[in-house]
This record gives C-alpha cells, structure tokens and sequence, in this order.
C-alpha cells in the first residue's frame, strides 16, 4: 500500500523539471495527480501513460484559472488532500540597476503571487477534511546572492507566507498543514537558463565551470537529483509529517549549513 493512498495530489508547473518528478512520486505512492502548466506538450506527454493523472493547461499567474484547475480536479476525483505550489521561474535580468519594474513584478507575480492564489483557493477545498499544503521555496528564500534580487525577494515571500498560513490554518482548525521546501542546486532548465545568464554577466566563468564550483561548494560532494527534493515533497505530504506544520525543510547537500 502506498503512503498517499486515497489522496489526491495537484502540482503546479509540473510539466518537466522537479514539478514532474514529484508528480510521478506522489503518484507512485498511489495518489490521484493533476499536473497543472503552460506548457501543455510536455504536460499531456506526462500524464499519457499514467492512471489517474491527469493535465490542465493553468497559468498560475491568472487567478479564474486556478478555480477552474480546482473545480477538473475536484471532478476527476473528488477533491483535494495536497497541494504543491511548484511553478516558477528565475529572474531574466542580472543586477538590480538594471532590473525594470515590469522584470520585478513579473517574477515576483509567479514566484510568490501566484503561491498566495493556489494557497487561498485550495482553502475551501481542504478545510472539512484536512489537507498539507507544501510551497516551494529556495536556498535563496533563505540566503542572498548577486543578480537574482527579485527571485530572492519573492522565495523569501514564500517562506514568510508559508509560516503565517500555517499558524493561521492551525489557529482556525483547519486540519490544513503548510510547510516549504527549500531545493539547493538541481540542473533543470530553470538553473541552466539562470547559470548561463550569470556567465553572460561575468558573475560566473564558464557553465561547467560554474557547476563544478558549485559542486565543490557542496559540503556532499554533488548537486541534486529531482528525487531528492520528490522525496521531501513526499514526506511533508504524506501522514507522516502530521506534526508538521510551519516549517522549512531544506534539501541542499549541505550548501547553506556552512
Ligand atoms: N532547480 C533548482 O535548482 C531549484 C532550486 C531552488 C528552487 N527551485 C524551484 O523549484 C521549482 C521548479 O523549478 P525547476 O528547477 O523544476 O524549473 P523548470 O523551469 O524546469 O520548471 C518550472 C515549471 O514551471 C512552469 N511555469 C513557469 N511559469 C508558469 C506559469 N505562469 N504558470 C504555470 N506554470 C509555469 C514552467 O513551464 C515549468 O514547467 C521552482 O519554483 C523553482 O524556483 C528550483
């Protein structure tokens, strides 16, 4: 038996990268999974060979389309029990000089905006039953770094947003738990987009360059697999973090304990 047997999982921005790895965790563990993302290719290819998965095209920054992402999961099975606020995107721009208005909102409207609307849209659905909410955050939630300024802010956001819910989810009885994951270096598109801007703009050598010293700056010695931020995912969602709540769990070789 599975340890998600009976629930039903949604991950946002799903489609590849960690989202996608979650997914098929979460569902091997026997969960029902609505993978939900712009990129509806990617997205249908996913679930194509899994049962009960299922895929809606969802830009999370549009807030009528995460009630309607609600309302197909609800009605392909009945509800929800667990919600991964995986969508996001790096910052395209490098120092804040630099950075317009529009660069910043756009970045801060994915990476913390839209984790506020799947947080309060999936309230409703949640708090008869009880649900764990889990919102991924970063390293650079929690520590700064030169040309990502935006990013920081609004993983930091998150970490906050996910404390506060979390005390105020237990305050009302809600049975809901709200706890973010913070991922060290996992090569994805998103960090290879963002390594090569780093390198463009000379705060980095080289891309392999800038991966080896990354690697060696990781106290284990390698950079992460998407499993290894999968099985994070899964703990915080299944029973067995049921005295967990508020917390941030992070998933880095060791990169930030130093
Ligand atoms: N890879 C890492 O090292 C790392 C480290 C720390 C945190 N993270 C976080 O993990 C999450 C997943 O990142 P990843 O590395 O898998 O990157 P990725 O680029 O492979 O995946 C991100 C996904 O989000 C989707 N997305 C982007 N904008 C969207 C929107 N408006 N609506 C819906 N979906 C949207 C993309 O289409 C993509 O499928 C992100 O929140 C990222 O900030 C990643």
């Amino acid at each position: 038996m599975g340890r998600l047997e009976g629930k039903t999982a949604f991950v946002s921005g799903a489609a590849r990268g960690l989202g996608a790895e979650m997914a098929r965790i979460l569902h091997a563990e026997g969960a029902n999974v609505m993978v939900t993302d712009i990129l509806q290719e990617e997205g249908e290819a996913l679930v194509h060979a899994h049962e009960n998965m299922r895929f809606v095209t969802h830009d999370v920054l549009d807030e009528e389309q995460w009630k309607a992402a609600y309302a197909a999961t609800k009605e392909a099975f009945g509800g929800l029990d667990i919600l991964v606020n995986n969508a996001g995107i790096a910052h395209d721009a490098t120092v804040m000089e630099e950075t317009s208005l529009e660069q910043w909102r756009k970045v801060v409207g994915i990476d913390l905006d839209a984790v506020f609307l799947g947080c309060k849209h999936a309230i409703p659905l949640m708090k008869e039953k009880g649900g764990s909410i889990v919102n991924i955050s970063s390293i650079y939630g929690i520590v700064g770094s030169a040309g990502q300024a935006p990013y920081h802010a609004a993983k930091g956001g998150v970490r906050l947003l996910t404390k506060a819910m979390a005390v105020e989810m237990a305050t009302l009885e809600y049975g809901i738990r709200v706890n973010s994951v913070h991922p060290g270096f996992v090569v994805t598109e998103l960090v290879r987009e963002g390594l090569k801007r780093a390198v463009d703009s000379g705060f980095m050598p080289g891309e392999n360059e800038a991966i080896d010293m990354l690697t060696m700056q990781t106290p284990l010695g390698r950079l992460g697999a998407p499993r290894d931020i999968a099985n994070a995912v899964l703990f915080l969602a299944s029973d067995e973090s049921s005295w967990v709540t508020g917390t941030e769990l992070v998933v880095d070789g060791g990169y930030t304990a130093q």
